[in-house]
């Protein structure tokens, strides 16, 4: 595995992979691809895996998109070759059965954005900048920014940024919901620790179902998804974390999960 282009490191089941050619911005090429996917395969099978963070090497950006020198020569199939490439690793990040948070510090454009986008949660460092500038290169959003973006931010200003191409800053991310939370760079490192460090506290059957219900729930119809939290609920009491969550509370003591 090339731990020269994506560095993983594990805490206790909250592990953070780095995409690392800060030279490229993090440009994500076919070899950061191949990586990544192969560190998330291996996550897949992890046996007590309680979050995932992303994030780019250096302070000057998260991914400032897919590698546009590696793009410039390749025919229409080489092009849906390699976004299909993209496209089945960004799933596998999205799917892994508990929160991953991309800690956004700095560019965070074209696929890098699509990146961020399939991720739960996303923190950025206040000097972030956000966009999807493909029709400035000539192409459409390939690593499905035309479809994860209108379903976080609403069609109206998923179709302004996808057909201007323009930048937004960290605070205007925030007010259209592409991000939770904008915070000074010296503070992110910290806030992404208090984060992990609260989801860790949680339940993590409970953690893993809630994200289960909303994940699976937004490609049904509300009927259908609402029988599926249904069974979620009613699952979360044959196992142990419920009794104990429960228990704390009526006994007035914190849950021991
Ligand atoms: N691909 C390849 N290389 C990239 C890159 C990218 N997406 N973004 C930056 N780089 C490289 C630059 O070529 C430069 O390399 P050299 O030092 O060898 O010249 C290095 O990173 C530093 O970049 P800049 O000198 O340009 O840094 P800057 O601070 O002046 O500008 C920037 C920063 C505004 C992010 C600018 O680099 C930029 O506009 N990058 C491209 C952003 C972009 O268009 N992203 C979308 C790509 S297409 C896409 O992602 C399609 C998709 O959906 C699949």
């Amino acid at each position: 595995m090339s731990d020269a282009v994506i560095e993983k490191v594990d805490n206790d089941g909250v592990v953070r992979l780095t995409i690392n050619r800060p030279k490229a911005l993090n440009a994500l090429n076919s070899e950061v691809l191949s990586a990544l996917e192969a560190h998330l395969m291996e996550l897949e099978a992890h046996p007590h895996l309680r979050a995932v963070i992303i994030t780019g090497a250096g302070e000057k950006s998260f991914v400032a998109g897919a590698d546009i020198a590696e793009m410039r020569d390749k025919t229409p199939e080489e092009a849906r070759a390699f976004a299909s490439q993209a496209l089945r690793t960004i799933k596998r990040l999205e799917t892994l059965p508990v929160p991953v948070v991309a800690l956004v510090n700095g560019f965070c454009l074209g696929g890098g954005c699509e990146l961020a986008l399939a991720c739960d949660w996303a923190v950025a460092s206040d000097n972030a900048v956000f966009g999807q500038p493909e029709v400035l290169l000539g192409v459409i959003p390939g690593f499905g920014g035309t479809q994860r973006l209108p379903r976080r931010v609403g069609p109206a200003m998923a179709l302004d940024l996808v057909t201007t191409g323009r930048k937004i800053d960290a605070n205007e991310a925030l007010r259209i919901g592409l991000v939770n939370r904008v915070m000074p760079q010296a503070e992110l490192e910290d806030y992404v620790a208090e984060l992990t460090k609260q989801l860790m506290g949680n339940g993590p059957q409970s953690v893993r179902g809630a994200k289960q219900a909303v994940h699976d729930g937004m490609d049904q119809d509300l009927d259908s998804a609402l029988a599926l939290e249904t069974s979620l609920f009613a699952f979360c009491f044959a196992g142990e974390e419920q009794t104990e969550g429960m228990s704390a509370f009526v006994e007035k003591r914190k849950p021991n999960f």
